[in-house]
């Protein structure tokens, strides 16, 4: 069976990748020639842990090919992916410029028996309306909607072990053709759940809405902490053991960043008010995660005494989370940003040296290390939740920084290690620890 994968993103270049490790035959398309002859040679233009010796394994067993030709590439075959960005608008909606460009491309030589797969996140209607859009250039084809739930830094883990697969099909063909693309799965018994194409579409969006509101709300329960000296990370785990509440994603933080929790919530707000179906615990959650950023600059500020103007800040970790080079939307970016704005000097030291965060930040100094870049520091800030910043040698540090104050926007530390190595300790959701004099 061949595969053709349109958009070689986190999403199109991972699925590929892992198709091809299944057995299949795959094509992988982009029309950016640079990233596309990266690819070739095996290089890969995005950090995502585990896929490099994948890429490479698949190519020299001559299982996966890459191509600027999409015309070419659908011709024989079996199934297509469109696996294209599908970014926010300025009002919240969802760009499908891509999507349709894809498959206006696609109409004109796709075969006529292939099986036309969206994986892209796309608004409820949209698979049917392609399905339309085809129909009306005069090609009949079996449309599927394939949402994908892979985590940056963890894609390849979360392709091959999925919780379940969601695939919306209408005709018993395409149920086969699909069932058999996962058949690799079956071993793992991950369950495939078949519905509809509109079921599939939302099942995406309520799925990230979900999460994005369960971290806001962690957040918000860390921010009551804070006014009564509760332990949020404490809390989190009282919660988690309650099975229908689950342990993951209650790790309070700056608030989440990344290409689609953000992206995923305003689409939903936008189509599912377009369709008269409020949805005010999506639009707090939006409105909350955005005024966390502004918290945490306060946090910062109230730990420096109000005052950062001409002061060293150390930042650890300037991506939107752990295990990325990805910097979209990171909280990050706003914190900053507004530091600088008050007087700031900022040294950041990030473990993925992301070339994103170097275009994004010009005025600050980049280190190598975290050590170093905590050299006459007045206050040490960890934004991303990087495990090398889980153990640092906090005495190592209390010699290299100018000042013993630990601002850890992740609560990675217990409060009492940080006292005990001479360091000032302020955390989310645990309150503010002054040295003990
Ligand atoms: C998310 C979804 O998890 C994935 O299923 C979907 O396919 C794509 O979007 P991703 O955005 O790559 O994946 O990363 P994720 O690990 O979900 O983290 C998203 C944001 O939430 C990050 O900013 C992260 O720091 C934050 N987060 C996550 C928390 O603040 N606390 C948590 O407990 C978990």
């Amino acid at each position: 069976m061949k595969i053709t994968v349109i958009g070689t993103g986190y999403v199109g270049l991972v699925s590929g990748v892992c198709f091809s490790e299944f057995g299949f035959d795959v094509v992988c398309v982009d029309n950016n020639v640079a990233k596309i002859t990266a690819l070739q040679r095996g290089d890969i233009p995005l950090y995502e842990p585990g896929l490099d010796k994948l890429l490479l394994k698949n190519i020299q067993a001559e299982r996966l090919s890459f191509s600027t030709d999409a015309k070419e590439s659908v011709r024989d075959a079996d199934i297509v992916f469109i696996a294209v960005g599908t970014p926010s608008k300025s009002d919240g909606s969802a760009d499908l410029s891509c999507v349709y460009q894809a498959v206006d491309e696609l109409a004109a030589s796709v075969n006529k028996d292939a099986v036309l797969v969206i994986k892209s996140t796309v608004p409820v209607g949209t698979t049917r309306a392609v399905k339309n859009f085809l129909l009306n250039r005069g090609v009949k084809l079996d449309v599927v909607f394939n949402p994908e739930f892979l985590k940056e830094g963890a894609a390849v883990e979360d392709f091959m072990h999925p919780d379940r697969v969601i695939l919306g099909v209408e005709s018993e063909r395409a149920r086969e053709i699909l069932s058999h693309v996962y058949r690799p799965l079956y071993v793992f018994n991950i369950p495939i759940v078949f519905t509809s194409l509109e079921t599939a579409e939302l099942s995406k969006y309520a799925s990230n809405a979900f999460l994005a509101m369960k971290i806001t709300f962690i957040n918000e329960i860390a921010n009551l902490c804070e006014c009564c000296g509760a332990d949020v990370n404490e809390v989190a785990l009282a919660m988690g053991l309650d099975k229908r509440i689950g342990d993951q994603f209650l790790q309070a933080g700056p608030g989440y960043g990344g290409s689609c929790f953000p992206k995923d919530t305003s689409a939903l707000e936008d189509f599912a008010h377009k369709l008269g179906a409020a949805m005010p615990l999506v639009n707090e959650t939006i409105r909350s995660n955005g005024d966390r950023r502004q918290r945490m600059v306060e946090k910062i500020l109230q730990a420096c005494d109000h005052d950062v103007k001409g002061k060293n800040i150390s930042v650890l970790g300037v991506t939107f989370k752990a295990d990325t080079d990805d910097m979209r939307d990171s909280p990050s970016i706003d914190i900053i940003e507004e530091l600088i704005k008050r007087g700031a000097r900022i040294k950041i030291y990030d473990p993925s040296f992301s070339k994103q965060a170097e275009k994004i930040f010009s005025d600050v100094v980049w280190s190598k290390n975290a050590y170093d870049n905590c050299s006459d520091a007045d206050a040490v800030v960890i934004i991303t939740d990087w495990s090398e910043f889980r153990a640092l040698n906090l005495k190592e540090l209390r010699h290299r920084v100018r000042n013993p104050l630990l601002i850890d926007l992740r609560s990675m530390y217990p409060v009492s290690e940080v006292k005990a190595s001479g360091f000032a300790y302020c955390s989310v959701g645990r309150g503010f620890e002054k040295l003990e004099s």
